[in-house]
């Protein structure tokens, strides 16, 4: 990608997170979200006093129940939308967390090797190509403590497709409607548009494997 596709996948990505901060959590009232961030926690594995980051902590969601979970944690949430912050923030003000505005690969490569303990990124993959997932991969090991551990949630092509799919097998239209969620929806079509655009370029399960 050239420096001008650059720039605009840059620009595009900043406005869409922008935007969609105003209406993300509408995802919480998504049953199989919910059941996403749970498994998250339990995947993580973090014990009392570990040191966690989140990597595009967005609204803090992972990181609200990943604190409630497990005392004494030392949270670093990191995102580059000071919009998805803005929302974090309140949210977890009673809780021990350092929220840092940056983009992740730079905060990666400037974090000492061996000083995490957890390391967690969801729903965040899918926004890089591969060169900076090659970045990704690369520094978020380096960073993990010997006995660490990294959990990583990421996307395919269909998107939020399948989660929608999933909460509407289990429950009715009425009894789930709200305009947040109508509005994700949305948001979640303009995420396939840039797609289209390349802005976005999900790997295949096989891809990241490999990686
Ligand atoms: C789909 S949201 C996921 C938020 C959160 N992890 C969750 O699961 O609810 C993607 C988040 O990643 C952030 N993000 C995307 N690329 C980033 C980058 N290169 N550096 C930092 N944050 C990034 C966006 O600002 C956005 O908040």
């Amino acid at each position: 990608m050239g420096e001008r596709g650059r720039g605009f996948t840059t620009r595009a990505q900043a406005k869409l997170w922008s935007v969609y901060s105003r209406c993300y959590d509408g995802l919480l009232d998504l049953v199989p979200y919910q059941r996403l961030v749970a498994q998250v926690v339990d995947a993580l594995e973090a014990r009392p006093g570990d040191t966690v980051v989140d990597l595009g902590c967005g609204t803090g969601n992972t990181i609200h129940a990943l604190v409630a979970a497990v005392p004494d944690l030392q949270v670093t949430g990191v995102d580059s939308s000071v919009d998805m912050l803005g929302v974090a923030g309140p949210k977890l003000a009673a809780a021990d967390v350092e929220l840092v505005r940056s983009d992740l690969l730079d905060w990666l490569r400037s974090a000492p090797s061996d000083s995490v303990d957890r390391v967690v990124s969801v729903n965040v993959l899918y926004t890089m190509h591969a060169a900076d997932r090659e970045v990704f991969w690369r520094e978020a090991v380096r960073i993990l403590r010997p006995e660490g551990r990294l959990v990583v949630v990421t996307t395919d092509r269909e998107g939020v497709g399948p989660v929608i799919r999933e909460h509407f097998a289990e429950r009715s239209f009425v009894a789930s409607f709200s305009f947040r969620l109508v509005a994700v929806l949305v948001m979640n079509m303009v995420i396939w548009a840039m797609e289209a655009r390349r802005v976005f370029d999900p790997a295949s399960e096989t891809t990241l494997r490999q990686e």
